[in-house]
Order: C-alpha cells, then structure tokens, then sequence
C-alpha cells in the first residue's frame, strides 16, 4: 500500500515533531499495510507551514535512513501537499513544485480553510500549465459542494479523501460527504493525512474496516495501492478508477 498524504517529515511542519514521532508513525502504518510513504510537507503560504523543497528533501533522505536503521520495511517518497493561492503559480512557473513520487505531472493540492473566489477557475488554471491535480480532503471544505466536486471529476481532477473522515474523525459531515462522494464513483485515492501517532492505530483499523466492508477489499486496495502506484507513474486521469460501491 502506498499513503499518498501523510505529514511524516520530522519537525518540518505541523505533522511529526521528531525522528521519534517518525518512527513511531511509520510502525503505526506498516502494521495497516503501509510500506510506501509519498509524505507530503504543507508547501505555500497556508498557515500549517511552507516547507522548502531542499529541507523536505534532506528530511526524507535522513527519515529513510533512520527506517532502514530501525528495521521498519517502508520507503519514503518525495511529494508535497501544494497550498493553492496565487503564489502557487509562481512556483509553477518556476518548475519549483513537486509531484506525487518526484516524477510525472500528479499534484496533491489542498484549498484554504476559509472560502476563495472560483476555486475551480484556479484549480482548471494549473491544468492549463500542464499539470494534473488531485485534491485534497474534498469532504472537509466547508464551501464545496457536491456539484462542485461532480464538476471537477467531470474536468479530470481526481478526488482524494481522507481515511480518517470514515471514521468520523473531521465530524459528522465530512463523514456523511465522504461516504456520499465515494458511493457515487468521485473517490480515486485514500490517504492517511496522518499528522501525529496518537490514536492512529485505533482509527485507522476502524475506518478500514469500514471501507472495506462498504466498498469490497478490492476497492480498499485499489484506493490505496493501484491508484495511488498509477499517479506516480503519471497515469491519464481515464485510466484511474474510482471506487464503486
Ligand atoms: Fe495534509
């Protein structure tokens, strides 16, 4: 299985504070079935941190080193979870952004909390640079709607939801939105988002269980392994299948 959003990087952002912390997470997820990691610093001007690509380089590199040292059998990933404002097309520009596994044209994009003008003007504006955007936790914006969300499937933006939302870990809509986008064929990718180890193991096996009740073990690892392996070999969106029900 391969955990596309995951805040495992240490003292970078607001997910692991240490090697420790790191460590203790990515026993948490090798126990779930994890064995890659395509952890992914925050990365732009939102308020969970802007963490420059040369650190969150230098921080996998030592946290793959350390997952060796320790006999913990998972591989990190270069990503990065790309804050969408303005700035962000600078970095574009720039060629200064990262895709899901370092290779290919998959962005993981997440929006501002609180509600931008046309959200979906912006996100089409990065497909026109030429890069391929799956958003992050689409449940969890409190502005986005189901036919927004239909609208993005629709122009080939994949959706990634959170694990955590089938175990009501964001409340009771992100929960309800969640199953209702999956049901309808708009889920591509699961992740963790996982930012700290607390209660992880605990939520994690009740949120599977559910996921893979609801949506077969098929879809629970199609979620989790097919897709997510497909973005990092920069698969055509029409090639990745949603889960159905
Ligand atoms: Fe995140």
């Amino acid at each position: 299985m391969l955990d596309i959003h995951c805040h495992i990087l240490p003292g970078v952002d607001d997910g692991s504070s240490s090697m420790d912390v790191s460590l203790e997470m990515a026993e948490i997820l090798y126990k779930a079935g994890i064995r890659r990691i395509a952890a992914s610093p925050h990365y732009g001007e939102g308020s969970a941190g802007d963490v420059p690509i040369e650190l969150a380089t230098q921080k996998r590199q030592e946290l793959n080193a350390s997952l060796v040292e320790a006999g913990i059998d998972i591989k990190i990933l270069p990503n990065a979870e790309h804050h969408l404002r303005p700035s962000l097309f600078d970095r574009i520009d720039a060629g200064a952004v990262v895709p899901i596994g370092g290779e290919g044209k998959w962005l993981l994009v997440e929006l501002p909390w609180q509600s931008i003008p046309n959200p979906e003007e912006i996100i089409f504006r990065i497909q026109m640079k030429g890069y391929r955007v799956i958003l992050a936790h689409p449940e969890r914006y409190k502005y986005i709607e189901p036919p927004m969300v239909e609208r993005f499937v629709e122009r080939g933006i994949l959706m990634q939801l959170e694990l955590g939302s089938f175990a009501d870990l964001y409340g009771r809509r992100a929960r309800k939105r969640a199953i209702r986008y999956a049901d309808k064929g708009q889920c591509h990718v699961m992740a963790t988002d996982l930012h700290f180890p607390k209660d992880a193991e605990k939520w994690i096996a009740k949120a599977s269980k559910y996921v893979r009740k609801r949506y077969g073990d098929d879809g629970f690892m199609k979620v989790f392994s097919e897709n997510p392996t497909l973005l990092t070999k920069n698969a055509d969106h029409h090639d990745v299948m949603p889960l159905k029900r």
